[in-house]
């Protein structure tokens, strides 16, 4: 079977690429997660391979190493541009085992938003006369690789804030208490954007009050690192954040007494009570985080949107009014949103920071 461009299966298979690249992601930082597949001139695959825990090696690399001298005349699908060398780069690049291993196709679902590398790579094969097409599905692999353009040029994650309100914008109905708001898609949705991010972050009083495990169970995909903001007050060890794979406490002082020995603790600055945003996404951008989901309640949505120190705000609007209790001030949000879908009686929309809208 000879695969040509106009073929479903370019499409088929590069879904597939992206599954491996998707379920590689978080487990790579710094490195972007990516998946590859290597296929034998009749389209029969040889090797499928993501990137490996820490970074490296690299997906290109290992696939073609499984594939070896069959991958000559055959087709490589790859999420990502193929690396080329840059000053300070600590693996090989890959476009030149990618030109050496003498496949004759490339397919890529995004170039690298590395702007040392961005185009080069394409460059490079296209020069060797292999055959390259460029295959986004639809902008979402491009978008995967979003958060890491982002922490490229800021050394900062990407940030996605994402609330749940009522009609008539409350967080909850009375204070100190827990109140669904939105559905059991909503509740999908949330799996989703916590399945699509490296770190899911939460205050502290939001894990009091509402003790989740931040993980995803009702979505496709892994569970990212988990982390919480801490409080004055302190939280307790039997929080569901603190059973399973460890938490991430982070505050502006030496480490809690109370913390519980599994969880590791982020010191960031701040003014002795709150970590200060920014310090903290320095912090962040350091331990190598691309795209941070913050589930947020009132206080830290507004202190992220006081900060202007977010990217994207997902809100999910429920038709139902609560009539009263703890409202979210959303200072700073544009009135317009860039993105809307329905999700069962609910709408998400997604809002963009003003300094990035197009
Ligand atoms: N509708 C929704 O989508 C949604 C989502 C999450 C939570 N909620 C609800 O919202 C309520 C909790 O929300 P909240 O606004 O009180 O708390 P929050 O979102 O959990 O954020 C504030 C908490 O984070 C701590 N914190 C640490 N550094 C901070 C900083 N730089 N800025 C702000 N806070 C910082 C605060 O510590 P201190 O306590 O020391 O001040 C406080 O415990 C609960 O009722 C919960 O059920 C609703």
């Amino acid at each position: 079977m000879y695969l040509c461009e106009m073929d479903p299966n370019f499409t088929r298979w590069m879904e597939e690429t992206f599954a491996l690249a998707q379920a590689a992601r978080g487990t790579t930082l710094p490195n972007p997660a990516v998946g590859c597949i290597v296929l034998d001139r009749t389209g029969k695959p040889l090797a499928k391979a993501s990137t490996s825990p820490g970074g490296r090696p690299h997906a290109e690399r290992a696939a073609l190493e499984k594939a070896g001298a069959r991958a000559r005349g055959g087709y490589l699908f790859a999420t990502l541009e193929p690396c080329v060398a840059f000053p300070g780069k600590k693996s090989p690049p890959c476009a030149a085992a990618i030109i050496l291993s003498g496949v004759e196709t490339v397919v890529v679902g995004s170039r690298d938003p590395n702007p040392l590398v961005g185009g080069k790579g394409i460059h490079a094969m296209r020069k060797a006369g292999i055959k390259v097409v460029e295959l986004s599905l639809e902008d979402r692999i491009p978008d995967f690789y979003a958060g890491f353009g982002h922490f490229l040029t800021t050394h900062r994650p990407r940030v996605t804030l994402k609330a749940a309100l009522s009609a008539d914008h409350m967080a909850t109905a009375k204070s100190g208490t827990r109140t669904a708001i939105t559905g059991q898609e909503a509740k999908r949705f949330t799996h989703e954007l916590r399945a699509a991010s490296d770190l899911v972050l939460v205050g502290g009083a939001t894990a009091r009050i509402d003790d989740p495990q931040l993980t995803v169970r009702d979505a496709p995909g892994r569970s990212p690192r988990r982390a919480v903001l801490w409080p004055r007050t302190g939280l307790s060890a039997s929080l569901k954040l603190f059973q399973g794979p460890s938490c991430m406490a982070i505050g502006c002082g030496p480490r809690p007494a109370d913390l519980p020995a599994s969880a590791q603790w982020l010191e960031v600055p701040g003014d002795g009570d709150h970590a200060s945003i920014a310090g903290l996404l320095d912090q962040l951008g350091e331990q190598g985080f691309h795209d941070v989901l913050v589930e947020t309640g009132p206080r830290l949505a507004k202190a992220f949107l006081d900060s202007k120190l977010w990217d994207r705000f997902c809100l999910i609007r429920s038709p139902t009014t609560l009539g009263g209790g703890v409202a979210f001030e959303l200072p700073g949000l544009p009135e317009t949103a860039q993105r809307q879908s329905a999700l069962g009686l609910d709408t998400a929309s997604l809002f963009l920071r003003p300094e990035m809208l197009p």
